[in-house]
Order: C-alpha cells, then structure tokens, then sequence
C-alpha cells in the first residue's frame, strides 16, 4: 500500500524552538538581568561528539546564552572530571551542565552524573530527573525524547490512546521517551534486542520511535500503514557502491530504512535533519526553564 507520507522538517521545527528560545533569553536578560549559561563538558576526542559539542556551544551563544566548553584529554581521571562538574555546581553564572556521552571507558558515567547538580541537569540523566519523569512529575528531561514529543504532537495533535512501540531502552533516548508518550496517554510497549518478534510488534504501532542505534534495521514491512514514525538513529556506514566505499566514503542513515518507509509510513522523519536538529534546540530550552528556575524569575 502507498500513502502520501509526510516527511517531518525536524530543522525549521528546531528553527522555530531556537527562536522562540532567543526571544525569551533577550527578554529575561532586560527585565531580570538574567543571562542564562550552558556548560559543556567533553572528555576525549571523540569524532561525532566533537561535532555535537561545537554545535551546541554555537546555538547557545547564537541563542544569547552565556556559553563555555571544557574539552577534556582523555586521560583525565574520574577525580578530575568531577571536579570540573564540583566547580560548574558551584559557578552562579552557569544553569544547565552537560556532560557529553559515550565517555572513555576508564570513567564511570553513573557516578560522574551522581554528582551533577540536579536542578542544573539539562539533560535530564540525573537519578533526580529520570525518577520525577518516571513518577509523573514535574522534570527537566533529556532533549532527544523531549524533540521526539514536540514533533509527534505537532503532526498528529492529541496522543491519547495510541499505540506507541519504542524500540530501544537507553537511559538517553528509549526510557524517558517511553515516559513522556505515557505521560500523553499512550499505550506503550518497550522493544529491545530480547524483545521476540520485533516486525510484528512494530506493525503494532501507531507512533513508533527507533532508538537502537541499528542501521536501517526497521524495514518497510514493520511499519503499519499511516503510522508516524520517529528515527531517533544515526549511524556512519560506509556507501553501498563498491566504488565510494573504496575510497572511505561514508554516509548517515536513521534506524530505519528511509525509501522503504515513506512507502508506508504517514508521517516520518528523515536522518539527518529530522530528531537530530531538535535535541540541541530543547537543550536550550531546558537551559533556559533550569535559568528560571534557579534565579525563580518567571
Ligand atoms: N551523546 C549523544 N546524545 C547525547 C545527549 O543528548 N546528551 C549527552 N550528555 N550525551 C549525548
């Protein structure tokens, strides 16, 4: 069967949040005197996350923000690494901190985050955030599934009583977006590699959110006609001509199989340019409600 499938503009989405957010920045800056500040912590040099890094040092500069990135060797120690989230804890004039994920193996992340200061965790990773989220509470909560719901209730309006299938059950993306869909009423079922018989629970959904991290693994037959699906995936694989993957050429591809899918799909969004733009775009915003909160300014 084919629909008339709605490709999902994740960049002016993003656009559009980012403006919103540089007005409200400008705004708390004149009558409050508040300028909101976003720390990044990268450790290592990482390829993918020193692109992430720059891009969300850039947007929150560009946003108004007050903006500062610690780049890390990787042989920096684990005492070292919370001292510099002990000091940006302490720091007034910073709000949200990120520290960015994967880190070197040598470091444990859980006890990295333990130490983070809850109300300045913009990426909602704290024990703290994820537990409220869980709890139907009030959150800062991580920027990947926050992205995700933006886009899904923009599309479709009210969520309520759909079948949402989550594929993947990360801490950053698969559970607080399982979370949130529950939270907007959705009947929600989490999938994971255990999980038997993926296909078929995925022709089950009506909102399906790929988060595995499995290159084009969703294929067009998992996909329920009219469904909106979110491609939360982005891999680095090499071209399919023999010709291009001779030379080192790479490419990015969702978790899902892009030309497949439109064939099905009602609503889908593209890799890249579909979740990837929203993610820095809500960090800004979770910097900014963290701001508000901290100097209790409204
Ligand atoms: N690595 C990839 N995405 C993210 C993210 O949203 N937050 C952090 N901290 N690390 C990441």
């Amino acid at each position: 069967m084919t629909t008339d499938c709605i490709i999902i503009d994740g960049k002016a989405r993003a656009e559009a949040l980012r403006e919103r957010v540089t007005a409200e920045v400008t705004r708390l800056k004149a009558e409050h005197g508040l300028q909101p500040g976003l720390a990044v912590v990268l450790v290592g040099d990482d390829a993918a996350s020193q692109v992430y890094v720059t891009s969300k040092g850039e947007q929150s500069r560009a946003a108004g923000m007050h903006s500062v990135t610690h780049r890390l060797p990787a042989t920096t120690t684990q005492a070292e690494l919370i001292a510099v989230v002990d000091s940006l804890n302490r720091d007034p004039a910073i709000h949200g901190i990120l520290v960015q994920l994967p880190l070197p193996p040598h470091l444990d992340s859980a006890d990295v985050l333990a130490h983070l200061d809850p109300d300045k965790d913009v990426d909602g990773l704290t024990v703290l955030s994820a537990g409220r989220l869980a709890s139907g509470l009030d959150a800062l909560t991580a920027c990947t599934p926050v992205g995700c719901l933006m886009l899904l209730r923009e599309a479709l309006g009210d969520l309520s009583g759909l079948h949402a299938v989550v594929l993947g059950r990360s801490v950053l993306v698969g559970r607080p977006v399982a979370n949130l869909l529950l939270a907007d009423n959705c009947t929600v079922t989490i999938a994971h590699s255990r999980s038997r018989d993926l296909p078929a629970i995925c022709r089950g959904a009506d909102i399906l959110v790929a988060a595995v991290g499995r290159p084009e693994i969703v294929k067009g037959d998992w996909i329920k006609p009219g469904a909106a699906v979110i491609d939360v995936g982005i891999n680095r694989v090499p071209f399919r001509d023999p010709v291009l993957a001779a030379q080192g050429k790479t490419k990015l591809v969702g978790d899902v199989a892009f030309k497949e899918a439109r064939k099905v799909a009602g609503w889908l969004t593209p890799v890249p340019g579909g979740v990837g733009p929203m993610t820095v775009a809500c960090l800004l915003q979770n910097t900014l409600t963290a701001a508000r909160r901290i100097a209790g300014v409204t």
